[in-house]
């Protein structure tokens, strides 16, 4: 497995298994299943309600808990240092572990000013191995940055070939800030497993159309964790690292660029008070 190499010197798999929109009853069969296929980095979070899941399936798996890189990442309705302090206990209990690997703020909403020094104690403690952030556009990342003592060791944001923040890479490259994509496969949603350029590169190399675009991410050094519920889907999406995109593939795939979000906009009103209104799974 290929390592990407956090700001304060972690090594993170560069590919790992997300849960979002898993059910809780099916997480447990689901994080077997990935940890079977080899998967060693779990993307997980507060409000996904299905923590617990995780959890029983590392321990119910075999494989140490150090061999596992552990992402949780912290709730709006729990912003603020205190909140965020009872949230993070509540998380290792969930996941019936003492540390986590990466805790993030999951969005840049609330008080997470006071959520980020709480992780920085955190943090400092050894409690957590790195501390980041998700969905914070350039400008709300940078204002954290010069504002705090410890850089976002990642920026978890909706990232794939048609949203593909060029920008906001550049920006988190400057800063010593790991980019990593949230729907790598853009949710399988706008018919792109179905799009002709990329079933052309995929025909190509004897790929799927989404090994493509996993790879794509790769070829970038993008940190990914695409989520399937199915294992076959999962030893496909693993199976991304013995072959290479060339350049030209590369610049064919730059064109699909659209340069909006086409799962969460957070220019939308409706979503930024809906996620303040909604509460954390008990
Ligand atoms: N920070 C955030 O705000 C945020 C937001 C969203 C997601 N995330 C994280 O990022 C992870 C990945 O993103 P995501 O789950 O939203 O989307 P994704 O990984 O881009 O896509 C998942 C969808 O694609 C399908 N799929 C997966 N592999 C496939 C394949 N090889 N061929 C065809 N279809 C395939 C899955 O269906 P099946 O399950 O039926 O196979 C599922 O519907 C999440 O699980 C979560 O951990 C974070």
């Amino acid at each position: 497995m290929q390592y990407a190499e956090l700001n304060n010197g972690l090594k993170m798999p560069i590919e790992g298994y997300g849960v979002f929109q898993v059910d809780p009853k099916e997480t447990e069969r689901c994080v077997l299943d990935a940890l079977e296929t080899g998967y060693r980095s779990l993307d997980t979070a507060a409000t996904y309600g299905n923590e617990e899941g995780v959890g029983k399936a590392i321990k119910k798996s075999g494989v140490a808990r150090e061999e596992i890189f552990l992402t949780s990442k912290l709730w709006v309705a729990d912003q603020g240092y205190d909140k965020a302090k009872k949230a993070f206990e509540k998380t290792l209990d969930k996941l019936g572990t003492d540390y986590l690997d990466l805790y993030l703020i999951h969005q840049p909403l609330g008080d997470y000013y006071g959520s980020w020094r709480a992780m920085e104690e955190l943090y400092k403690e050894g409690k957590i191995k790195a501390i980041g952030v998700s969905n914070f556009d350039s400008t709300r990342l940078v204002d954290l940055i010069v504002n705090n003592e410890v850089v976002p060791a990642v920026n978890q944001i909706e990232l794939h070939p048609f949203l593909q923040q060029k920008e906001a890479q550049k920006v988190m490259q400057e800063y010593g800030v790991k980019v990593e994509s949230w729907g790598p496969l853009a949710e399988a949603k706008h018919d792109i497993l179905k799009d002709e350029m990329l079933k052309k590169i995929a025909d190509k190399y004897n790929k799927t159309v989404a090994q493509v675009i996993l790879r794509w991410h790769l070829e970038q050094e993008i940190i990914i964790i695409p989520k399937s519920v199915r294992k076959e889907r999962m030893e496909e999406n693993l199976d991304v690292h013995d072959f290479s995109l060339d350049k030209a593939d590369m610049e064919e795939i730059a064109a699909l660029d659209g340069k909006y979000p086409r799962i969460v906009d957070y220019n939308i009103m409706d979503i930024v008070t809906g996620m303040n209104s909604s509460k954390t799974p008990e």
